[in-house]
């Protein structure tokens, strides 16, 4: 890898292999089954709709094309993401609809009560700051919108999980995981109200170890093709660490969803 490649979360190369092994246009689990569960009660159709932590455009997809959201306004810190990002958007004929923004981390480049819904699918997990998050979220948001999203949460023993040490410390990513009664204060005390979460860990440990199998059987050699022996071994061991992550109970992807009171106005 490169200098520029290795302080990138996802440079090329890794999007390749989380696309091959994740579905097209998708860098988190799930692809748009998961997504379709998220919004699940959400209503989006002809809403505007802002995604945090787009990445390549799986879900803005999903969220334009299957949702018929009127406009989804996507953001992202990584340059190579957004592009690939607009070129899948193109390639799905959807540019009229979805368009894609490099942001700096930090404040929303956007005025108060631009959106109906802000959605994010597995990228909060790598923002440290979640109170300003949430706070710049509740900006954002028009009084009675909706705040829906998938993240990484970690339960309240992490730490004292040797599974889950193991995937955190062998991942190159940069998490910063919440638990559940972290994000339900937090949430709240950004101004939301009705504050749901539900968790997906049973899900995931069997989604996770399934990817294992797959990974090692017919997967590999494509993976073999796109990550050399080298990068094919380290994503074995990665795979494996986050199934026992999961397994072990450490590890815990949770839908969020939170409204912005009227009394907000
Ligand atoms: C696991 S990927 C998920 C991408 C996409 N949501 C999906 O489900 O395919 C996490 C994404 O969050 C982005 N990200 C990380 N920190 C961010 C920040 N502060 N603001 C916006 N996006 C961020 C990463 O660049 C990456 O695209």
């Amino acid at each position: 890898m490169t200098r520029r490649e290795q302080e990138l979360g996802y440079p090329d190369e890794f999007a390749d292999r989380l696309e091959l092994i994740w579905g097209a246009g998708f860098l988190s689990p799930g692809g748009p089954e998961e997504i379709r569960r998220i919004l699940r009660n959400t209503d989006v159709q002809g809403k505007k709709v802002l995604e945090i932590g787009c990445g390549i455009a799986g879900p803005a997809i999903v969220i334009a094309g299957e949702f018929e959201a009127e406009q989804v306004i996507g953001v992202d810190i990584e340059p190579q993401l957004i592009e690939r990002g607009k070129s899948n958007v193109t390639a799905a004929g959807l540019q009229d609809k979805i368009q894609l923004q490099l942001v700096e981390p930090g404040p929303l480049p956007f005025v108060e009560a631009s959106f109906d819904v802000v959605f994010s699918k597995d990228a909060i997990v790598h923002i440290e700051d979640k109170l300003a998050l949430y706070r710049e979220v509740f900006r954002v948001l028009k009084v009675g919108g909706a705040f829906i999203a998938g993240d990484w949460f970690a339960s309240q023993n992490a730490d004292e999980l040797p599974e889950f040490q193991q995937y955190r410390d062998l991942s190159h990513l940069v998490f910063s995981m919440q638990t559940g009664p972290q994000a339900q204060a937090l949430i709240r005390n950004a101004g939301f109200e009705d504050v749901r979460l539900n968790d997906r860990n049973a899900w995931y440990a069997k989604f996770a170890r399934n990817l294992v199998e797959r990974i090692e059987g017919p997967l590999r050699d494509q993976l073999f093709e796109v990550c050399g022996q080298e990068g094919y071994e380290r994503l074995v061991k990665v795979s494996h660490a986050n199934a026992g992550a999961a397994e072990c109970g450490g590890l815990r992807p949770v839908h969020i969803r939170a409204t912005k009171p009227v009394s907000a106005s």
